[in-house]
């Protein structure tokens, strides 16, 4: 019997260009000050390829170039770190230094989509996440000894020495105490920091540098704002998603008690006030726009009418797009193995960030659109049209031109399907969409980024590789860049179309 998931997957019906060119996809759309030619877009996606200095490589240069040729209306390219601070290879825009080599990337997209993509760039801070310990190494050296430990000792095992018993003693116990036995003796966060790695959170006020976030922050924003203007891009994207620093503002477990925790309104303070600081650095002709979750899909979080109130907020301050996540958290992440990193992606609220094929019967198609619906629909009531991105499992012209149809998004984002083929958009538009690669949506691409090694698709391998000059990953295996698109036609009809820049 045919799998019902994958049946969808295969079967869908593909326009002819002069359908498609009829279409709302392939329509263009206003966006703060700049046209955008299509609404097809190309989400943030870390292909974990800069320097361990957070620069530009040219594996960087061919990554977005390929998608580029595939000409989306935009690619906003991935999560690129505020902060003038090692962050292993993601990129960075922290200082003038990254200018450059941003420089060429933005140069880049532009010259390979012919002139016909928009390229935004997404900008994000994060708190610490360390790596899982070993045991005796998180005692050894991590675990801070207090009285409190030494009063659950007394009373676990009835021994009154435990009271004065010094800190040396203390830790050799723990280290050879069993977990059932840790669950009485440790608070919360030491269990979290021992079998998951210590992770900090922006509820953290008795750390001082967390404590400074809302005083820091706008101004670090708005600087790399600024260096993504200078370097040519046509916008930035505020990363309000997800498992990081400004998320965590927006979370209804962000309970802090200086005015930026609590009720919805404090919540949303700082990341109004980040957009402030950036708009009034980039000025209003330059696009702003924000990815922020419609719904965290964790106990306790902010759920959609959360992020209602959020959006309205955010079109009301003068973001000149909303793009729509879902979930992502650490919250409710697997345990990593000693070694190795808490990866957000891999809970419920992870799979609802990138769903596949192994889930209930509704698959990872379009998971989040009546999300990005609800929020659309919130801030027109409000007298609000900034477009809506609306993105997660969309895959199909059929399925993009439907939501764009019923009004519950303004334009389609598509990552993991970009991936896959670059050139989906443009064989769509051709009328050749029956060439199109499709996603699989069983997320090999993902496991690659969790173990932080270069990001590929599976597909792209399927090809053959005796092609001089192809690009290859540091284990040798897997192609870096997708296959390109031999097509006479497509290359003719592309260079015929008009180009209006
Ligand atoms: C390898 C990979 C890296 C990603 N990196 C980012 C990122 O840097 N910023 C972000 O907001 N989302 C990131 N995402 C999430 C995607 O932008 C997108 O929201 C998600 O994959 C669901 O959309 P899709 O079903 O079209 O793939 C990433 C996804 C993948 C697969
Ligand atoms: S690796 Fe799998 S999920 Fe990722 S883009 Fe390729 S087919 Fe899709």
């Amino acid at each position: 019997m045919k799998d019902p998931i994958r049946h969808r997957i295969l079967e869908t019906r593909w326009p002819t260009a002069e359908h498609a060119a009829r279409s709302i996809l392939f329509s263009p759309i206003e966006i703060g000050r700049l046209t955008i030619e299509n609404r097809t877009w190309v989400p943030a996606m870390v292909p974990w390829r800069a320097t361990g200095d957070g620069l530009v490589t040219k594996n960087i240069l061919e990554w977005y170039g390929r998608f580029a040729a595939g000409r989306p209306g935009v690619i906003v390219v991935e999560a690129t770190g505020i902060r003038d601070v090692p962050s292993g290879p993601l990129l960075r825009i922290g200082h003038d230094r990254f200018i450059p080599g941003l420089r060429e990337l933005a140069s880049t997209v532009r010259r390979e989509s012919g002139g016909r993509t928009r390229v935004f760039i997404q900008i994000i801070d994060f708190l610490a996440v360390k790596r899982r310990p070993e045991k005796d190494k998180y005692f050894d050296c991590f675990f801070v000894v207090g009285q409190s430990h030494r009063e659950r000792l007394k009373e676990a095992t009835g021994d009154e020495t435990w009271l004065s018993a010094a800190d040396g003693s203390v830790r050799e116990f723990l280290r050879a105490a069993p977990d059932s036995l840790l669950d009485s003796l440790l608070d919360e966060r030491e269990i979290e920091s021992l079998r998951f790695g210590y992770r900090e959170r922006v509820t953290d006020v008795d750390l001082a540098h967390v404590r400074d976030l809302p005083n820091v922050l706008p101004g670090v924003f708005a600087s790399a704002a600024a260096r993504a203007r200078e370097a040519g891009f046509d916008g930035v994207e505020l990363h309000y998603a997800h498992a990081y620093t400004m998320a965590g503002f927006l979370s209804a477990l962000n309970d802090r008690a200086d005015g930026y925790g609590g009720p919805r309104e404090n919540r949303v303070r700082l990341p109004l006030e980040v957009y402030r600081a950036v708009r009034e650095k980039v000025g209003g002709d330059y696009v702003v726009g924000v990815r922020f979750l419609g719904d965290e899909v964790i106990e306790g979080g902010s759920r959609i009418e959360d992020a209602m109130y959020f959006g309205v907020e955010f079109a009301r301050a003068g973001f000149d797009y909303l793009s729509i996540s879902k979930g992502g958290k650490f919250e409710d992440a697997s345990q990593p193995k000693v070694g190795h990193a808490v990866y957000p992606y891999t809970g419920r609220s992870g799979y609802e960030c990138m769903p596949t094929v192994w889930s209930d019967a509704r698959g990872p198609f379009g998971r989040n659109v009546p999300l990005a619906a609800a929020i659309r629909r919130e801030i027109n009531l409000a007298g609000f049209s900034q477009p809506v991105v609306a993105s997660g499992g969309i895959s199909t012209f059929e399925q993009a031109e439907s939501i764009l149809e019923k009004g519950e998004a303004d334009i389609i984002g598509s990552a993991r399907q970009s991936l896959a083929d670059p050139d989906w958009f443009l064989k769509t538009s051709l009328g050749r969409g029956a060439e199109v690669r499709r996603c699989e949506f069983t997320n090999y691409c993902e496991g690659l980024d969790q173990m932080h090694k270069e990001v590929t698709c599976k597909l792209w391998d399927r090809l053959p590789r005796d092609v001089q000059g192809v690009a290859m990953s540091s284990d040798t295996r897997r192609r870096l860049v997708a296959p390109p698109w031999n097509n006479k036609d497509s290359a003719a009809a592309v260079a015929d179309s008009p180009v209006e820049k």
